[in-house]
């Protein structure tokens, strides 16, 4: 194992994502020995708390991720805490000093990552600051881990990639997705390249569609003000979404390196048809939750729901079909849906193969399943190959079968795993799951085109109850080509047409 050497300086260390997810994830990294001794952090954050209070805070978000509460105390010792006012140059220079001292201290080799899980419109000045307050001045390596989103268009995201290139290179930044750290997510390169199987069966002459479906059961929960100015578009399509479906498409790279990846997955975002104007009520579907009952509770519309507009027109629901215009996927519909509050939480990646040739169980007025291969991403970790076999005693008789491969471990959903992955890529320099400028630009100017029609044009909201798989309209956009959404949840074996 790698054991990476760094002081890592977590801006919004007092926040949410700094104690659910970062320190338990750098816990974790700690007790399976993959962080050298030579590790420090700071958490940076404006509350004024002492080191040992910062400390405490740090035992408690790990407690439940240790496996031997020993090792507690020991990792905690590694925190310091500097309270800060992030427009103020001062506080970044007693920053520095402590920094200074704390390499020394840890022998850190002067590598630094600056993490910053805050509030997106502190990031330009941060990097600003963090530059001409002389932080970045590193003996090591330095790197920053920025958050979504990145921006809020193509235009704001620009803005945004100038500020923190004055201070950092392309490729000393990290953008996080973290759904390039869940594990199937990850395993979409493995099965497709590491089987003989899949890929001549990989393109328009087998597939009849891909459908990738994101789907929640939660709603705005307590973050309407972000929401409200996001919606499902930005927050789920322009990142997540459309990551995985470049990773479904591309070709296969001539190495698997970041570079290589990255490249590929590039070519498919640019061969993304785009879709604009009147195009995309074709295209596009979107939806807002309603009241409703979610596992057997009463839950408000999306209307009713804390710092959020009565009369909101965001989406909390989207639907699309897009197109690859490539010679492996022309006429390959590729279906994305995702949404807040539906009936139940599920990420799920269905490749739907063409129907084969003829088929020869007419007589007993069968109509065949097609062929799917499920990728499990969440729940449930796994693969299921669906196929027909002979039904027992019958050889006239063709039934539905399941194949599967599960991968799921004890944690379940929401677990740390995504960001220890990749806060430790990150530490050995690996950016092959974090996004790269070119595909950020290319999935905004993609999304800025349906979100400016979709600003422009009035739609009935709510349109979907809470609880149930979205809007009548996303079904109406697949049966227009013949086909239908794989239900949300268990994809049992039983007959589907
Ligand atoms: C985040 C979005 O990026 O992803 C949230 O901002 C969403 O709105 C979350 O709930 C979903 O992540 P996961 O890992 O629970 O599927």
């Amino acid at each position: 194992n790698e054991k990476p050497s760094a002081l890592i300086m977590i801006f919004g260390a007092t926040g949410d994502l700094a104690n659910r997810k970062l320190f338990p994830s750098l816990y974790r990294l700690f007790e399976k020995g993959n962080l050298s001794e030579n590790f420090a952090v700071i958490g940076v954050a404006r509350r004024s708390l002492s080191n040992e209070q910062f400390q405490e805070n740090v035992k408690n978000s790990v407690q439940s991720v240790a496996s031997n509460s020993n090792n507690i105390d020991e990792f905690a010792s590694h925190f310091y805490y500097h309270s800060h006012d992030v427009t103020d140059s001062d506080s970044y220079v007693a920053l520095r000093e402590m920094a200074v001292q704390l390499d020394e201290q840890y022998q850190t080799k002067g590598n630094r990552i600056f993490y910053l899980a805050m509030a997106p419109e502190f990031f330009g000045s941060i990097a600003t600051h963090l530059n001409e307050d002389g932080l970045t001045n590193v003996q090591g390596f330095k790197r920053l881990v920025i958050e979504k989103p990145f921006g809020h268009d193509l235009k704001s995201a620009k803005e945004l990639n100038n500020q923190i290139r004055t201070a950092f290179s392309e490729d000393e930044i990290y953008r996080i997705d973290h759904y390039l750290g869940k594990e199937m997510v990850r395993n979409i390169e493995v099965i497709r390249f590491a089987n003989a199987i899949f890929e001549p069966l990989w393109n328009n002459r087998y597939i009849s569609n891909i459908q990738v479906t994101s789907s929640e059961t939660l709603g705005v929960e307590e973050r309407g003000r972000y929401y409200e100015n996001s919606g499902a578009l930005r927050d789920m399509v322009q990142n997540h979404m459309l990551q995985m479906v470049a990773l479904l498409a591309m070709e296969p790279p001539i190495k698997l390196n970041t570079e290589e990846i990255r490249s590929e997955k590039v070519k498919v975002l640019r061969a993304m048809r785009s879709i604009k104007d009147d195009k995309v009520d074709k295209y596009f579907v979107r939806g807002q939750y309603g009241e409703g009952i979610l596992n057997g509770q009463k839950v408000s519309a999306y209307r009713d729901e804390q710092m959020v507009d009565p009369q909101s027109n965001t989406e909390t629901f989207v639907a699309g079909k897009l197109l690859i215009d490539n010679f492996r996927w022309a006429g390959v519909p590729f279906y994305i849906r995702t949404g807040k509050r539906m009936k139940s939480k599920s990420t799920k990646i269905v490749i739907q193969f063409k129907d084969i040739p003829m088929n020869l169980y007419y007589k007993t007025e069968q109509t065949l399943n097609p062929n799917l291969l499920v990728i499990h991403i969440q729940p449930e970790e796994g693969i299921t190959l669906h196929l027909n076999a002979q039904k027992t005693g019958n050889h006239m008789n063709a039934t539905p079968v399941k194949l599967s491969y599960s991968n799921t471990g004890i944690d379940g959903i929401n677990t740390p795993e995504a960001y220890e992955k990749l806060l430790y890529d990150c530490m050995r320099g690996d950016a092959t799951n974090f996004t790269h400028w070119d595909e950020v630009a290319l999935s905004w100017s993609f999304v800025d085109n349906i979100s400016q029609h979709w600003q422009q044009t009035q739609t009935h909201f709510p349109n979907y109850e809470s609880g149930s798989a979205g809007p009548k309209d996303s079904d109406v956009l697949l049966a227009r080509d013949g086909f239908f959404w794989w239900p949300i949840g268990d994809l049992e074996v039983e007959k589907y047409q």
